[in-house]
């Protein structure tokens, strides 16, 4: 089916299934596109619970469409690719982490959201990578932490925080580890006047050139305050269309991973959404996120908390 008429359709069925489409800045141009609301995964979060409709299709991964079914279990959570999963969530496996847990019983569980719902419920706050500094620093100094699942993102709140009781779970995004530094150094040699802005999920050596670390929100907003009118983005390639729609008098390159003949680096996960399965999914709704509701009200209350914290 053409992209049009695909749209067209989306279109109707929205309206008549009193549906919304909610997407992450990673997921493919023409996804974004049709999407009522686009974010990273905090404000997807946040606006999840007040969304006013009676199915929300998530076309981002599972972490994120389980958030918004934790959040708004009273409506209809559809996932058009139930495989779009996400390196970092599977490398934190709710069996091994509850272990981990018992290890630490003094320390207090921040996890990122990009973990299971079954990791959630054995989370005392959830963060993303928007809040994940002003979540840490809300706590007395002298708290110990248990900070799960990116090891990347742990040791970069740690740095910031000068917070040595911070125990760290060794999980990572197969994504922003491949960044390399030879690569973004030599881009900056081709675009010395470019900004270099990366995503804390990128290894220390990555962030210790960039000149902006954040959130994919974090970083689109930086595009629009700063004087610079080149940025070497280190992140998910996706976000490039967002930044590019938002600022076309700028110029955006993608930083390349260590091996890539493209240029950029997908999330192959993200890029599982496609028009045709979000059609697919409304017409049928399904697949359909569910979840057991004990696990549910326990995953709740940490990400309530993080809420309550980025007010
Ligand atoms: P954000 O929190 O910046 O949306 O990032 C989510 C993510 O999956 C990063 O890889
Ligand atoms: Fe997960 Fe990495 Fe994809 Fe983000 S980019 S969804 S952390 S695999």
């Amino acid at each position: 089916m053409a992209d049009t008429t695909l749209i067209q359709k989306i279109e109707a069925l929205k309206k008549r299934k009193n549906a919304v489409i909610m997407a992450h800045y990673y997921t493919r141009p023409e996804v974004q596109d049709i999407a009522d609301f686009i974010g990273d995964s905090l404000a997807l979060a946040a606006r999840a619970a007040d969304m006013e409709a009676d199915i929300i299709l998530f076309a981002g991964v599972h972490f994120m469409a389980e958030t918004a079914k934790v959040l708004a279990p009273g409506k209809k959570v559809l996932i058009p690719d139930p495989e779009a999963d996400c390196s970092l969530a599977r490398s934190c496996p709710a069996g091994e982490f509850a272990e981990f847990r018992k290890r630490y019983p003094d320390h207090l569980v921040i996890s990122y959201v990009n973990t299971t719902v079954e990791v959630k419920a054995l989370t005392d706050i959830c963060c993303t990578s928007s809040n994940a500094l002003r979540i840490v620093e809300s706590l007395p100094a002298e708290q110990k932490i248990i900070f799960a699942p990116d090891r990347n993102l742990g040791s970069y709140i740690r740095k910031m925080t000068g917070r040595e009781n911070m125990v760290l779970w060794d999980g990572a995004c197969h994504v922003h580890e491949e960044f390399s530094v030879e690569k973004i150094l030599e881009l900056k040699r081709q675009h010395p006047e470019a900004e270099v802005l990366a995503h804390p999920e990128c290894k220390a050596s990555v962030l210790a050139v960039a000149d902006v670390v954040g959130s994919t929100a974090a970083i689109l907003a930086h595009c629009g305050r700063s004087a610079a009118r080149e940025f070497i983005v280190v992140t998910e390639s996706g976000i490039l269309h967002k930044m590019r729609q938002s600022y076309p008098d700028k110029v955006f390159i993608p930083a390349p991973p260590v091996d890539s003949t493209c240029g950029c680096n997908d999330c192959a996960y993200m890029k599982l959404i496609t028009l045709e399965k979000i059609y697919r999914a409304l017409e049928s709704e399904s697949p359909e996120v569910t979840l057991d509701e004990r696990v549910r009200a326990a995953a709740e209350g940490s990400i309530r908390r993080m809420l309550e914290l980025s007010e």
